[in-house]
């Protein structure tokens, strides 16, 4: 057996009886409840939401072609503006937070743009209000990606419900997970309508598919153990690492084809089980986190990313940390990566640097994102599992405090 191992996120583990084949299969409408909004709308990925929310809003305004991301997100998303046949624009970021640059946000926005992506990334909330304005002014709208974020709120309400259309994703590691899975929603019935329909239009259903996720979904309720991780993560994860590739280890390497298919019954009853344990775990992980990032912050020259907009409460599958320099960053992850305390990045580059994704980006390869390399450079994440035990933090505090004197 191979040694215990920590998952990079805060994944809600199975259990047995999650499994069972029978029971209402209404996990949208018990999503829709738990969340605390009228309805929301199943795909079966994150990717997927993306498509059918850019597919809706495409034919509500043919003639915008742009969707405005952050340049340092999940290359998924530019692939997926990419199969829409919408062509890229990517906003740099923030200095001092992990969300999109305000002022090259307004300059990006014009009569061309359909949609401003927002994102919250790792649980963390992104600034949507200021999205917003931009977007408005050229009349263009608003989509969320929550997909690192079930269960964040602003002012009491869920993230994605500020926007014109919201997503989460239910892929591991998401903390709900489904295998695979996305979830839709908009506070404006039209638009809800408008999103039945895309998704009616683009989507079939797939028995090979759903086979497949359900395989991979059993796979996971078995392996998703501290003891059992090793095989599934633990062994690909340092075949990466001694390759050198670090866009393997982070699981960045994505294929072209996007599935497109319902989410199947079986996967949605375990889904809808597990829910029932989810807010539990994730106050859990809001409570380990908080003592966390504070022996975090003590340490000179490291910097915790926490909820940074005013109103907001993210989720924490991950604890996000900006190390003093790329060099210090780059040496801890040589070191540690595939040690098994949780240490992972939560995307290797700023997208343009990925150079397989160059297709994808078309001109917005030239759009200025220099703040997002340097976030892309700094940035490490720290697992939020539970299974990460006192004594690996600790260890890995020590291990953090001499990268810091590092930088
Ligand atoms: C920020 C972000 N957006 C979109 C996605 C796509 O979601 P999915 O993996 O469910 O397709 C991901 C997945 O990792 C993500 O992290």
């Amino acid at each position: 057996m191979a040694e215990p191992m920590v998952p990079p996120t805060a994944g809600l583990p199975l259990i047995a009886s999650d499994l069972r084949p029978w029971g209402s299969a209404d996990l949208a409408g018990a999503l829709a409840q738990w969340l605390g909004v009228p309805a929301v709308q199943l795909e079966c990925s994150g990717t997927s939401a993306l498509m059918v929310a850019l597919a809706a809003l495409k034919r509500l305004a043919p003639a915008r072609t742009e969707v405005v991301i952050p340049a340092y997100t999940c290359p998924l998303v530019p692939l997926a503006i990419a199969a829409s046949g919408l062509q890229v624009r990517l906003c740099d970021l923030r200095h001092d937070a992990p969300d999109m640059d305000a002022e090259q946000l307004r300059a990006l926005c014009s009569e061309r743009t359909l949609a401003v992506l927002p994102t919250h990334l790792c649980g963390r909330v992104a600034d949507v209000a200021a999205a917003l304005e931009c977007a408005r002014a050229v009349g263009a709208y608003v989509i969320e990606d929550a997909a690192q974020a079930l269960g964040a709120r602003v002012h009491g309400e869920p993230v994605g419900w500020q926007g014109d259309i919201g997503f989460y994703s239910l892929a591991v590691g998401k903390g709900l997970t489904t295998f695979e899975g996305g979830v839709l929603l908009a506070r404006d019935a039209g638009l809800r309508a408008a999103l039945q329909q895309a998704n009616r239009s683009t989507v079939r259903a797939s028995l090979a598919w759903e086979l497949r996720r359900s395989a991979e979904l059993l796979g996971y309720a078995f392996l998703y153990r501290p003891r059992r991780l090793g095989l599934a993560y633990g062994r690909p994860l340092r075949s990466a690492l001694a390759q050198g590739d670090w866009v393997r280890a982070a699981g960045d390497d994505f294929a072209g084809t996007i599935p497109r298919h319902p989410l199947g019954a079986w996967r949605r009853r375990v889904g809808r089980r597990a829910l029932h344990r989810l807010k539990r775990f994730q106050a859990r992980l809001a409570s380990q986190a908080q003592k966390r990032m504070a022996r975090l912050a003590a340490i000179p020259g490291l910097e915790p990313v926490g909820d940074f907009v005013p109103g907001t409460r993210g989720v924490w599958p991950v604890l996000l940390l900006r190390l003093p320099s790329p060099g210090a960053r780059d040496a801890l992850m040589h070191a540690h990566w595939g040690a098994g305390l949780g240490l992972s990045l939560p995307f290797v580059h700023a997208l343009p640097d990925y150079g397989r994704y160059g297709h994808v980006l078309a001109a917005a390869r030239h759009d200025r994102v220099t703040q997002a390399r340097d976030w892309a450079a700094r940035l490490v994440a720290i697992s939020n599992s539970p299974w990460l035990d006192e004594l690996r933090f600790a260890r890995l505090l020590q291990i953090l405090q001499l990268s810091a004197l590092d930088g």
